[in-house]
């Protein structure tokens, strides 16, 4: 029914309206007595062979939603009817902010593909946190993604890490550090060694004070050489980082069927699904035998189907997330992953 009846109008729509219309739409309709209800039932598969223990973490199954859908939390009830195994929320900054101005998300349906410079447009942390603080349901694992706000320099971007780590500490279950947009300016020097080791020694000092600390992740580009993945692969060891998160959206846009001409006009941004998953399941294939398997990746990039999710997996992927192919192929595609993956 998505594909074929509300996928056709929302793509009638300019890109970001649609996301608020299924947003409000969603909302909404979950509060009508029993939806919620029908949603799992349509959209909920359930196998006790799907439950995976990852960093320390029981999650229902594998299957997440990537950071930047619910950015501000306010859908995360409704989300968990949907059948995800969790929900990563974020990016969260600790002061709100506009994001940048629009139109500022794309479509390339001719590839399956979006372009997107938000430019983490956000709440704050305060009022996320505040959020996660009130919602009712509770089995949802909730993933915390933070950044920095786009006026912090990148001298006293740790402190705004720490500053997104605090706030949100009692209320999502794992942390992503995210160095990875290209949206905003100079943010991806911070995975270089240097400023990279400095952040992350500082948040996961705050993390390793705490009575319970939480699994530590980084979210990283799938720009990067073989040498800067090795790099990460020592600072991840030297942080004790619990995982990895692989890939954000790439800045590279070699080998689309969209006409160059109209991709260069939309300018700077992310691209994410299909054109993406190849080099997403290469950086997690590198990451996962150089590693010998010691450090568990979540695999984002591309997935638009069972087999999708399978390769990512098959690579080394400890859970899989997605974004891009939740909006091509609506909810379904969460249980028919699921499916997937008992039937083996
Ligand atoms: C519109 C949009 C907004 C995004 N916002 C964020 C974000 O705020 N933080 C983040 O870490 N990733 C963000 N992402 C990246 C996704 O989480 C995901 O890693 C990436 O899109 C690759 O997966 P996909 O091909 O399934 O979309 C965003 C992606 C899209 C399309």
């Amino acid at each position: 029914m998505y594909k074929s009846l509300v996928k056709p109008l929302l793509f009638q729509l300019d890109a970001e309206r649609a996301h608020h219309v299924v947003f409000d739409n969603l909302r909404r309709a979950a509060r009508v007595p029993g939806t919620k209800a029908l949603l799992r039932k349509l959209y909920d598969f359930q196998h006790p062979g799907l439950a995976r223990e990852v960093f320390g973490l029981k999650f229902p199954n594998p299957v997440g939603l990537a950071a930047g859908f619910d950015k501000n939390a306010v859908l995360t009830d409704e989300l968990a009817t949907l059948g995800f195994g969790f929900v990563e929320i974020g990016t969260v900054t600790p002061r709100p902010q506009p994001g940048n101005p629009a139109p500022r998300l794309f479509r390339l349906p001719r590839d399956e593909a979006l372009v997107n410079r938000m430019g983490f447009n956000n709440d704050g942390a305060a009022a996320v946190a505040a959020r996660l603080a009130r919602r009712r349901d509770r089995q949802l694992i909730i993933g915390g993604n933070i950044g920095k706000n786009k006026d912090t320099p990148n001298e006293h971007a740790a402190a705004d890490y720490v500053a997104g780590f605090e706030a949100l500490a009692e209320v999502v279950d794992y942390f992503v550090v995210n160095v990875s947009s290209p949206n905003t300016p100079g943010l991806r020097q911070l995975q270089e060694k240097k400023p990279l080791i400095d952040l992350l020694q500082q948040v996961q000092a705050r993390n390793l004070g705490r009575t319970v600390p939480r699994p530590l992740l980084l979210k990283i580009a799938p720009d990067l050489t073989d040498a800067q993945l090795d790099d990460i692969l020592e600072i991840a060891r030297e942080t004790q980082l619990s995982g990895l998160v692989a890939t954000n959206t790439t800045i590279e846009r070699a080998g689309l069927t969209t006409d160059g001409a109209y991709v260069a006009s939309l300018g700077a941004g992310g691209l994410s699904g299909r054109p993406l998953r190849a080099r997403a399941t290469e950086v997690i294939r590198y990451l996962h035998q150089k590693s010998d398997g010691g450090l568990p990746i979540i695999g984002s990039g591309g997935i638009h189907s069972a087999a999708d999710a399978l390769e990512k997996l098959a690579a080394g992927a400890a859970l899989v997330q997605l974004y891009t192919g939740f909006i091509y192929e609506g909810p379904a595609l969460v249980g028919r992953i699921n499916k997937a993956l008992v039937s083996g």
